[in-house]
């Protein structure tokens, strides 16, 4: 028996006011289950980083619904948005987002300092994340100091101190040379399998969405899941013919 760790139904995302609509997403469904990995892939401008906001609650649809953990984000206010994103989510940005006035270790405690613990009394939790992820010279630097492959797995340690079930990952390894990037992927994929934490991540880059477990292509605003991908071993060339038929 799974559960769903995240369910999209019928999201409508509409930007400006009347007269100057932008209509971005226009009825988007789709589940993703407890510990799978999931890839949604759309070229620049296609929605991706507005479905990732409405997904954590930063935005609201203009209409539709999504729950995160079975809990519905649609009747929260902003307050309990928040409390949700907090225990549900953690996030991997394009530009890493590390504050570069904290070393590598302390970035990574930031999530148990927000919530009110001491990062010092998790030293040894915060140290293996740097040790599976081959980082353990990498504990005392500072953000200046780190490839762009090691600062992004910086932060993926970062989004999986505070232990939430939820990683959402936005085009993560976009500003990442090809092994940095594959480094990167192969680190969220461990994640995933080691740990049955669910991945989901949005991407227009193919390799990347080889690592999934199911891949769902967002165009025109929506997901047709006549095109969607599923695994194990989903190919970048498999990956390159729905693009192309889809003329993305
Ligand atoms: N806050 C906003 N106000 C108005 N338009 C926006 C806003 N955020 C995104 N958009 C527009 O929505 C579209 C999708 O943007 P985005 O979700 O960033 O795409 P992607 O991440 O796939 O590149 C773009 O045309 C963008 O200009
Ligand atoms: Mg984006």
């Amino acid at each position: 028996m799974t559960s769903k760790q995240l369910s999209v139904t019928d999201v409508y995302k509409i930007f400006g006011s009347s007269g100057s609509e932008t209509p971005v997403l226009r009825g988007v469904t789709f589940d993703v289950e407890v510990g799978e990995f999931v890839c949604v892939m759309g070229p620049s401008g296609s929605g991706k980083t507005t479905l990732l906001h409405l997904i954590s609650g930063l935005d609201t649809p203009s209409s539709g619904q999504i729950s995160l953990g079975g809990r519905s984000l649609a009747t929260m206010n902003s307050n309990e948005r928040t409390l949700l994103r907090r225990a549900e989510v953690g996030y991997v940005f394009q530009f890493f987002n590390l504050l570069p006035n904290l070393n590598a270790i302390e970035n990574v405690g930031l999530p148990l300092a927000i919530a009110g613990q001491r990062p010092k009394n998790h030293r040894k939790e915060l140290e293996a994340h740097f040790e599976r992820f081959g980082l353990e010279r990498c504990l005392e630097s500072m953000p200046h100091q780190l490839s762009g492959g090691e600062m992004q797995r910086v932060s993926i340690a970062r989004a999986l101190a505070g232990g939430q079930p939820l990683l959402l990952c936005d085009e993560p390894t976009g500003n990442l040379s090809q092994i940095h990037g594959v480094a990167v992927m192969e680190s969220l994929r461990k994640v995933c399998d080691e740990d049955d934490r669910t991945v989901f991540l949005v991407t227009h880059n193919p390799r990347d969405a080889t690592y999934a477990d199911r891949v769902l292509f967002l165009v025109d605003g929506e997901i047709d899941p006549a095109h969607a991908l599923h695994g194990p071993n989903i190919s970048a060339d498999a990956i390159h013919e729905v693009l192309a038929e889809l003329h993305i």
